[in-house]
């Protein structure tokens, strides 16, 4: 038995309960959570905006300890201290063999489940659902050996499960995605856990100007510590003249959406210069279509991105984010702000919603 929150109906608080957890099968390992972040990632399952299959245990932002292996594991040990990835690359299929493990075509067809179609969570009969293959809304979780990446030098369980989402995500988003140019001007829309990684991988890419835009006075006076050079407060003034004001009425050489709607992300484009680039990170619930003027993208020949998991090849970048953790290049304990026990996961959402600043994180 193990402690998890699970998540039986969407749009009501999870369910924190023992539940039954099966040892690992070949190629999967088991591990013992040792911290959970509080990503908006989760909360669209929670509140409606994606469909998920139910019971579910969420939790994909997360870091913890082998505590044992299935058989033909060969990449990790007990006792060794892992970051989760919440892609489980195959390392077959096309998306793989093409430097894109973060979209492993393998893992998006397995879903919430194992790579053979079955769980290991269950309540007696009723089978329950693996969040990312990761679950780490638990005290333990067994997972796919893809799912982790060992480090080397042992860090904070707060930070390694930083490591394991919004890190990745924003940092990639600048370096690996957009590939920012020294001396750009960058605008970041929405500036939580993600949006302030987003702010420190354009201080690391050299932008001349970083313009932090959120519609909380205290995110954007959080984001100033990270490298934001301005702030726009989205919630009186149209942003986008704001930001434009800032570029002597050009707009920025690249906008980053990382809040999750369509309005943000029209905004996001109208405020790119010409030539630029517009990325989005936010995940806009489902169905969600942000109207784009066609032609201006053409005559000022813009581009427009997505970007998932900061274009991240797990094994290959999560230590590197380490080493830069460990370096001081990314001051990733700043943005820890509070730490909760699994049993206050739902109050740490609502946190969330109602505006704290940084990344919370569940410690087990
Ligand atoms: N692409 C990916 O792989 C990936 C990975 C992780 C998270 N995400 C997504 O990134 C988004 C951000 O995640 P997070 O964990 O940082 O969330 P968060 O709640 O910590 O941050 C969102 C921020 O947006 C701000 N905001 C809200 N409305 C706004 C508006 N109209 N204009 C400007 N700012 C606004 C909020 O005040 C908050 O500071 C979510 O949609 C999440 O699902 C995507
Ligand atoms: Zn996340
Ligand atoms: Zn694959």
């Amino acid at each position: 038995m193990v402690k998890a929150a699970v998540l039986y109906e969407q749009k009501s608080p999870m369910i924190i309960e023992d539940v039954e957890l099966d040892d690992p099968k070949a190629g999967e390992v088991l591990v013992k959570i040792g911290a959970a972040g509080i990503c908006r990632s989760d909360r669209h399952y929670m509140h409606g905006d994606a469909p998920t299959l139910l019971p579910v245990v969420l939790g994909h932002e997360g870091a913890g300890t082998v505590e044992a292996v299935g058989p033909g594991v060969t990449s990790v040990r007990p006792g060794q201290q892992v970051i989760l990835s919440f892609v489980s690359s195959c390392g077959r299929c096309k998306s793989c063999l093409t430097g894109n493990a973060h979209l492993c075509d393998a893992h998006a067809a397995a879903g919430a489940f194992m790579f053979d179609g079955t769980t290991r969570l269950h309540k007696g009969d009723t089978r329950i659902h693996h969040f990312g293959k990761t679950a780490c809304f638990s005290e333990h979780s067994v997972m796919p050996e893809a799912a982790v990446v060992p480090i080397d030098t042992p860090i904070g369980m707060d930070i390694a499960a930083m490591i394991g989402c919004c890190v990745p995500t924003g940092v990639g988003a600048v370096i690996s995605s957009a590939k920012v140019k020294p001396g750009s001007t960058v605008a970041v829309v929405g500036c939580g856990g993600v949006g302030l990684n987003v702010i420190m991988g354009a201080a690391i890419s050299s932008a001349s100007k970083i313009i932090a835009v959120d519609i909380r006075e205290s995110q954007l006076e959080f984001a100033m510590k990270f490298g934001a050079t301005h702030t726009v407060n989205a919630s009186d003034k149209d942003p986008v003249a704001q930001v434009k004001e800032l570029t002597d009425g050009k707009g920025v050489d690249y906008a980053f959406e990382v809040f999750g709607s369509a309005d943000t992300t029209k905004a996001s484009y109208d405020m790119t210069a010409k030539s630029g680039t517009v990325t989005v990170v936010g995940i806009a619930p489902v169905g969600a279509e942000a109207g784009i003027n066609a032609v201006d993208m053409v005559r000022n020949e813009k581009t427009m991105r997505g970007t998932y998991y900061g274009s991240t090849q797990a094994a290959v970048d999560m230590p590197k984010l380490v080493d830069m953790y460990l370096s001081k290049k990314l001051p990733l304990d700043d943005l820890v702000v509070r730490h909760y026990s699994l049993d206050q996961i739902n109050e740490a959402y609502d946190d969330m919603d109602n505006g704290e600043v940084g990344r919370g994180i569940v410690m087990f």
